[in-house]
């Protein structure tokens, strides 16, 4: 028995901002970090990254179940990594040699690529499954707490509901983070989902190049870059992820349906939420939607979970369904209550500040959001209170 004794973590800058970013500062040392993502979304190029980086002043251990030391080698070319004298490679995945590695070698960071390769030669059952998976983590975290090294995991999100994938493993670790994206577009985006030294939510970005992962330092406009104003069916979110406010683009596409129900996908956000968004504009703007096809995609791959985007997603849908543009510079966010009300969200200076950055002249805002001053002389703010002003305001 002890009595508490706080200690300060140590943090380790990656030398990499947008992971340091979802890691809540960097790396803590000592704590056991699972990365998880589809198979090929990039998880071993990140890593061999930024273990490159972090072996200038930590001694690092890559361990590769999955591939054999030339084509880590091969990929490391590519990287244009030379091999830093700090970083070791070892193919292996036995937890027995792995542990006796970590005792010879002693290195301060220790990846693990991936959980689902490795095996005990305590249980029976087969490398990969539920039981490996979850007791190979166990010991590895066991390890890291006693010894005080920091130890990446990654691990495969398994197409078939997470059986054996990293779900089952989010409650042993310190911190999980989650690649989003689709594999087709270039963009990486990297989530922290639990962390037990640091926020939450931190939204990390990257694109994928022909020499591995870089940083997306200016996200909105990458994210909107594709964007024509043109085309009806297209609102602009200014959504706040983590500490950083971001514009996005949402699409909408609504189409006279020949089934019945009609269809309705979202990509990007809630599927339910989308289902009452429809029910709010059919009831409170008297627009009857009963027998459209719906479609809502927010362009990017990225997951809106935030309340923010109904107002972006109600103008986008109605943009579609009446043919008709918004106005131009026109960004907005705001949550939208069952009575059509609209409703004040977090961080409105910070969306706001952004918007205008980027060059957006009209920014619908709900009232409770609105700034004290106007943000910019060419900015107008408008403070919207409930749905049907804000219908008239975009398209009258
Ligand atoms: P990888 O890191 O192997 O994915 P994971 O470990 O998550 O399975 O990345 C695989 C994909 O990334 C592969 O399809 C090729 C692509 N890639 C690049 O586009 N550029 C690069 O420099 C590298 C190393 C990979
Ligand atoms: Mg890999």
């Amino acid at each position: 028995m002890t009595h508490i004794e706080a200690q300060d973590i140590s943090r380790q800058k990656t030398g990499i901002a947008e992971l340091d970013r979802v890691l809540g500062g960097g790396l803590a040392l000592g704590s056991v970090i699972l990365l998880g993502g589809d198979p090929g979304i990039g998880k071993s190029t990140l890593i061999l990254q930024t273990m490159d980086k972090l072996s200038s002043t930590q001694k690092v251990l890559y361990i590769t179940g999955e591939e054999s030391i030339q084509q880590v080698a091969l990929r490391a070319n590519r990287l244009l990594i030379t091999g830093q004298e700090n970083l070791r490679l070892m193919a292996e995945i036995g937890l027995t040699h792995i542990i006796q590695a970590i005792d010879q070698e002693k290195p301060q960071v220790v990846v693990i690529d991936s959980i689902q390769t490795m095996y005990t030669d305590l249980l029976q059952s087969a490398p990969g499954s539920v039981a490996q998976v979850r007791e190979c983590a166990s010991i590895l975290t066991r390890l890291a707490k006693q010894r005080h090294i920091t130890i990446i995991m990654i691990g495969h999100v398994t197409k078939d509901g997470n059986i054996a994938g990293p779900r089952v493993l989010e409650h042993i670790v310190d911190a999980v983070l989650y690649f989003e994206g689709e594999q087709h577009s270039n963009f990486r985006m990297i989530r922290s989902v639990k962390n037990r030294f640091g926020a939450v939510n931190e939204l990390g970005i990257f694109a994928m190049t022909d020499k591995g992962l870089k940083e997306v330092n200016n996200p909105s406009a990458l994210f909107l870059s594709s964007y024509r104003n043109s085309v009806p069916g297209s609102s602009i979110l200014i959504t706040q992820e983590g500490t950083r406010p971001l514009l996005v683009e949402v699409q909408a596409l609504v189409d006279q349906s020949h089934i019945m129900p009609p269809k309705r996908l979202a990509v990007g956000m809630d599927g339910y939420r989308l289902s009452m968004l429809i029910a709010i504009v059919q009831r409170h703007l008297g627009i009857s939607l009963y027998d459209q096809d719906i479609f809502l995609n927010v362009v990017g791959g990225i997951k809106i979970a935030e309340p923010a985007v109904d107002l972006a997603v109600i103008l986008a849908i109605i943009s579609s369904f009446k043919n008709k543009i918004l106005p131009e510079k026109l960004a907005v966010f705001g949550e939208i209550g069952l009575s059509g009300e609209i409703r004040a969200v977090q961080k409105g200076q910070e969306r706001i500040k952004e918007a205008v950055k980027l060059g957006f002249e009209k920014i619908i805002v709900p009232k409770a959001n609105t700034p004290k001053e106007k943000p910019a002389n060419n900015v107008e703010i408008i403070a919207a209170v409930d749905l049907a002003n804000v219908i008239s305001y975009c398209f009258n």
